[in-house]
């Protein structure tokens, strides 16, 4: 069998190695994101060619029943992206179902994977009896080999995800391995980059989730951000104010160490509350500022990328374009393995 070179398509150059991730169009994006995978995606752009993907087929997966935001939602989340310094000029921004080729490549890869590799995801049965049965599809079952597609069709190896999708990027590398045995060397091995998880807890405690409605989103004004962080709770033995206060098991304390307060603003908070001068009440305005700081630029930032919907779908078209061009000898290269 021809063994086809790799380095025969374009794809990223020696200098600088290619990333890919993606997002699922389902839902306003918050300040928890902002702190942990957009943060760590704007970073890459500086050491990396970057493809990043609103994962609108991803999306289908789960919410197939109910599919009329999703086309808006994906537009919306571009401009969370942008606003928070995904830069669509360096990086390639980009609609999965505008690159038909995803899912062309999921249907190559659907034929050499074995069920029992799919079915042995922790998070196929894990979210089935979370989200219940409306999940037992052939689609959802695939979602990891999709999600293989998306990485592979860029040659990208170096995969930014949270410790989730771990077992994800494994099954991706199990698939590209019994590939290239069976075809030749066309794809790399992607390799996760571990997105530090969103250690901001909901003002709840609970994870954060618009859905909990324990979130500060990219988009809450002001006095949203007010009422969420009067809201937090706080260090549940510490009744009065002349109660001293104990920081570790304070959701709030975990907040100010994460939203930059200086070392020496942090031991002052840390001796105020266990001393009993500084009250929660003191605390959390101090924390609604260090909030409102971080988010009102970029709440601003989106609310005028909004105002211009064409604009946003420019970006995305021509992320499109540019992606297809990768997309497009890559997946000639695989067809061409597999004797297409
Ligand atoms: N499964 C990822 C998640 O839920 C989203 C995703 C889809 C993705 N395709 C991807 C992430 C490719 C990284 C690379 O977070």
């Amino acid at each position: 069998m021809a063994r086809l070179d790799c380095r025969a398509v374009p794809t990223a150059t020696a200098t600088r190695p290619r990333v890919f991730s993606g997002m699922r169009p389902t839902g306003q994006l918050h300040i928890g994101h902002f702190l942990g995978a957009l943060g760590n995606w704007v970073r890459l752009q500086d050491e990396y060619e970057c493809v990043y993907s609103v994962v609108d087929l991803h999306a289908l997966t789960t919410g197939y029943e109910d599919v009329k935001g999703i086309h808006d939602a994906g537009l919306e989340m571009v401009a969370d992206w942008v606003a928070c310094g995904v830069d669509p000029e360096r990086s390639i921004i980009f609609r999965q179902s505008d690159v038909p080729q995803h899912a062309e490549l999921a249907v190559l890869l659907g034929m050499i994977t074995p069920l029992s590799w799919l079915e042995r995801v922790p998070t196929y049965k894990g979210q089935i009896d979370e989200l219940g049965d409306h999940l037992q599809t052939y689609g959802f079952l695939g979602y990891p080999l999709l999600q293989t597609a998306d990485i592979i069709l860029y040659k990208a190896t170096r995969v930014p995800v949270g410790q989730d999708q771990l077992p994800h990027l494994e099954l991706s590398r199990e698939v590209v391995r019994r590939f290239n045995h069976l075809y030749g060397d066309v794809f790399p091995e992607p390799e996760a980059i571990i997105s530090q998880a969103p250690l901001l807890l909901g003002m709840d405690g609970r994870k954060m989730s618009k859905s909990y409605g324990n979130a500060i989103t990219l988009a809450s004004s002001d006095d949203e951000i007010d009422r969420q962080v009067m809201s937090m709770v706080t260090d549940p033995q510490r009744i009065k104010k002349d109660d001293p206060g104990d920081p570790d098991i304070c959701n709030v304390f975990s907040w100010q160490k994460l939203l930059g307060a200086s070392d020496a603003e942090i031991t002052e908070i840390y001796e105020g509350c266990t001393s009993a001068t500084l009250g929660c009440v003191a605390d959390k305005r101090d924390l609604a500022e260090r909030v409102k700081a971080l988010i009102h630029p970029i709440r601003e930032k989106r609310e005028q990328l909004m105002e211009d919907p064409a604009r946003l779908e420019a970006i995305l078209e021509q992320g499109a374009e540019r992606a297809r061009a990768i997309a497009g000898p890559v997946m000639a290269e695989a067809t061409a393995a597999m004797g297409l």
